[in-house]
């Protein structure tokens, strides 16, 4: 037998039959790039459902049969989008593309030339399979950008609700504070003078004795009045700077908790600055001292408040027993969750760190305002 005769060679329909299974498997592998690539559109975030329409219509000439004749269509709750060069003709296939459950759209192909008839038309019947497959997956990539959207925009009206709930709550709590302090607190004021006179003009030894008693119930109640206003609604603004607030809060809380605490507030800081970051500021330090006294069981605080770089810094470490998982630490509890609604309402934002066993430290970093002198 000779080595290249013509036994060796393969008959012609072998060869012809070769040729079509090499043509037929490379639009297959073109089909499979297609969807491959609208799967790959879907890796992308933040891709708005229009790109991905967009993007979707250049890939459909590519994955036919003859790509240099075949444009395609898409069309989406009255938008449309077309692969260049794209124009209506008598030769196309059609898939509707059906969001939640309603149709919303379609996905069109065009041939540009009258091309011989195959299976359905001039269209292979694995192209009608393509078809369907890529309406079918575009549908599903809606459906998920839509909820994403949908997710993304519920959680701004969250934020921006929860923003707007603790400015009524303070705004609220000035107000409050204010007509305690103002109505109560004049006519307990008026009611000492009143008695001041009684006890001067009754000289009987048990009305006076009598009197001085009402008086001690005036003056304690008076105090009281003073320290509830302040709780609702501290004087930060008005009288003193943040750092003389903080110095009191802490102060209570060392009163209250027996636990070795270290403090250091930067005098520069001491100054009054504006209202709605100092009361913030204020509101997240006696969250955070709250924390610690109703959880931590710490022996030592240690509270750092200072500005560096135009950066708030303020920082509260405990050795407590710490936490598990202290970024989702605020899921379930409104207090932490409200110190970093407060913290964003500054345009800042709240790190805890933690672990079980090893305290805690939570850091607060908020943009300083700009001072007029600077600006
Ligand atoms: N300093 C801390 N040390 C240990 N655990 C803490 C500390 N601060 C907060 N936690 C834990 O985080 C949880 C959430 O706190 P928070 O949102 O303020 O809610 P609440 O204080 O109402 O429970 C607390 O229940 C507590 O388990
Ligand atoms: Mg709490």
């Amino acid at each position: 037998m000779t080595k290249n005769g013509p036994a060796n060679e393969p008959a012609p329909w072998v060869e012809e039959a070769l040729r079509r299974r090499t043509h037929e498997l490379g639009e297959r592998v073109k089909e499979l790039n297609c969807l491959y690539a609208i799967y790959h559109l879907s890796e992308k975030r933040d891709i708005s459902v229009d790109e991905i329409l967009a993007g979707a219509c250049e890939l459909i000439p590519p994955a036919w049969q003859y790509p240099e004749i075949t444009c395609g269509r898409i069309t989406y709750l009255g938008r449309v989008f077309e692969s260049r060069g794209c124009r209506e003709t008598p030769w196309r296939q059609a898939a509707p593309i059906f969001v939640q459950g309603a149709r919303a759209g379609s996905v069109e192909v065009f041939y540009l030339e009258e091309m011989p008839d195959i299976d359905e038309g001039p269209f292979l019947k694995e192209e009608r399979s393509l078809i369907n497959a890529m309406a079918e997956q575009l549908a599903l990539l809606i459906e998920r950008v839509l909820t994403e959207e949908a997710l993304r925009d519920s959680e701004r009206k969250l934020h921006a609700l929860s923003q707007q709930v603790i400015a009524a709550q303070e705004a609220e709590r000035a107000r409050l504070s204010r007509e305690l302090h103002d109505d109560l607190g004049h006519q307990l004021a008026a009611l000492r003078l009143e008695l001041d006179w009684l006890i001067k003009k009754h000289s009987g030894a048990t009305a006076a004795q009598d009197l001085a008693a009402i008086m001690d119930m005036v003056s304690t109640a008076t105090a009281q009045l003073r320290r509830i206003c302040k709780g609702i609604r501290p004087m930060i603004p008005d009288y003193m700077g943040l750092g003389l607030a903080m110095e009191a809060l802490v102060e209570d809380f060392r009163a209250h908790s027996g636990a070795n605490i270290e403090l250091d507030i930067r005098p520069a800081e001491c100054a009054p600055f504006d209202p709605d970051i100092a009361i913030n500021l204020y509101r997240i330090l006696q969250e955070t001292l709250t924390n610690i006294a109703r959880h931590a069981g710490a022996s030592r605080v240690v509270i750092r408040f200072g500005e560096s770089h135009g950066v708030l810094a303020l920082d509260v470490e405990d050795d407590g027993i710490g936490m598990n998982a202290p970024d989702s630490a605020g899921t379930q509890g409104l207090g932490i969750a409200g110190m970093r609604e407060r913290a964003a309402l500054c345009g800042g934002s709240v790190a805890i760190e933690s672990r079980p066993g090893g305290g805690a430290r939570v850091q607060v970093r908020i943009p300083a305002p700009q001072s007029p002198a600077a600006g």
